[in-house]
C-alpha cells in the first residue's frame, strides 16, 4: 500500500525519523506475535505518528522506552494501548450494504428454520472484529425488524467481538455523531436511536441490550464458545493478516459454525488459496459444507 496522498515527502520523513528502524521492527514484531498484524514497511510513518499520542500520554522521550514499557511481562495495559493505536477501526452503519440484504432474505430464514428443525429456539450469530459497534447494531436491527414480534420468542443475542478495548467502549456506550448515522434509513433511526441533547445519537436500549461485547483476540489458540454458530460475521479485518495468519482464523471459524452455516468477509478479502471446508457462495460469503 502506498502513503496516504495527503502526507507529502517532506512531512513524512520527519515523521518517520521519529521511529527508528530498529524500533519498527521490535513493534512490526510484536503486534504481529500478538494480535497477527502484518505491518509493511510503507506502514512506519503511520505508525510513528500514532505512537507519538503514546509518548505524551505516558512521559516516555523515546519509542524505545514505550517499548521497554510495554514489552514487561504481564503488561496488558500496554497491549492494549498499542493495538488500541495502530488498529484502524474504521467502520460504518449497513456498510457493505448488499451482505445485509443476502443476511435478511436467505441466511436468517435458514438459521431460523434449521434451529427449528432441531427443536431449538436460538439464532447464534458472532460478529468477529466488531470495531465500535456499527456493524453488529445494523445487523441485530435488521433481524429485529424482520422477525417482528416472533423475536421475542427466540433466543437471539449476537456476540460482537473485538481486540480493541477503545472501539469496544465506543460500541457498548452506543453513542455515535450525527454524520455517523447519517446513511440510516430515517424509519430505522427513529425507531432505534435516541437523540441526546449534545446532538450526537444513542441506540435504543432495546437494541443496545440484545449485543453482548467482549474482548477476544482473534489469534488465540482457543475460541471457547460453547455452541456452534449460525453465521459469523468476520469483515475487513484479515486485511491485516498474512496468509498463514488467514488460513489459520478461516479454518478456526469454521469449526465454530453449523454444518450450512455462513461466513461473510470483507469484499477487498477473499479465501482463494485457503484450504477450508467453507464453499464460495457469492462475493465475500461463504457456507461451510453440511
Ligand atoms: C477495519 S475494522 C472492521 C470493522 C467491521 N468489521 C467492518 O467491516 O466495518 C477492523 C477491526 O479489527 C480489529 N482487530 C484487529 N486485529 C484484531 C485481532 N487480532 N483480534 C480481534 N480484532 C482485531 C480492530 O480493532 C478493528 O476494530
Amino acid at each position: 500500500m502506498t502513503l496516504p496522498e495527503i502526507i507529502i515527502p517532506e512531512v513524512a520523513d520527519t515523521i518517520s525519523d521519529k521511529v527508528t528502524l530498529e524500533e519498527f521492527e521490535r513493534v512490526r514484531k510484536l503486534v504481529y506475535a500478538k494480535f497477527g498484524i502484518n505491518l509493511t514497511e510503507q506502514k512506519r510513518a503511520l505508525v510513528a505518528g500514532r505512537l507519538q499520542g503514546a509518548l505524551h500520554q505516558y512521559g516516555y522521550k523515546t519509542i524505545s522506552e514505550y517499548l521497554n514499557w510495554i514489552e514487561k511481562g504481564g503488561n496488558t495495559e500496554g497491549l492494549s494501548d498499542l493495538v488500541n493505536r495502530i488498529s484502524t477501526n474504521h467502520t460504518h452503519f449497513f456498510r457493505e450494504s448488499g451482505h445485509f440484504d443476502f443476511f435478511i432474505k436467505t441466511v436468517l430464514p435458514w438459521a431460523l428454520a434449521s434451529s427449528r428443525n432441531k427443536n431449538e429456539n436460538d439464532l447464534r450469530l458472532w460478529c468477529a472484529a466488531s470495531s465500535s459497534g456499527e456493524e453488529p447494531y445494523s445487523l441485530q436491527m435488521l433481524i429485529m425488524e424482520a422477525m417482528g414480534a416472533d423475536y421475542k420468542n427466540w433466543s437471539a443475542g449476537m456476540l460482537a467481538t473485538d481486540i480493541s478495548e477503545r472501539a469496544l467502549d465506543m460500541a457498548q456506550s452506543g453513542i455515535y455523531a450525527s454524520e455517523k448515522v447519517r446513511d440510516i434509513p430515517k424509519h430505522l433511526l427513529t425507531k432505534w436511536f435516541k437523540s441526546l441533547p449534545d446532538g450526537t445519537y444513542q441506540v435504543s436500549e432495546s437494541l443496545r441490550k440484545e449485543i453482548t461485547y467482549r474482548r477476544f483476540n482473534l489469534m488465540n489458540d482457543a475460541f471457547p464458545f460453547k455452541k456452534p454458530f449460525h453465521s459469523v460475521f468476520c469483515r475487513n479485518v484479515m486485511i491485516y493478516f498474512d496468509m498463514e495468519t488467514r488460513s489459520k482464523l478461516v479454518n478456526k471459524i469454521c469449526d465454530k459454525l453449523v454444518p450450512g452455516g455462513y461466513l461473510f468477509i470483507g469484499h477487498s478479502e477473499s479465501l482463494g488459496n485457503i484450504n477450508t471446508a467453507l464453499q464460495y457462495i457469492q462475493p465475500a460469503v461463504y457456507r461451510k459444507e453440511g
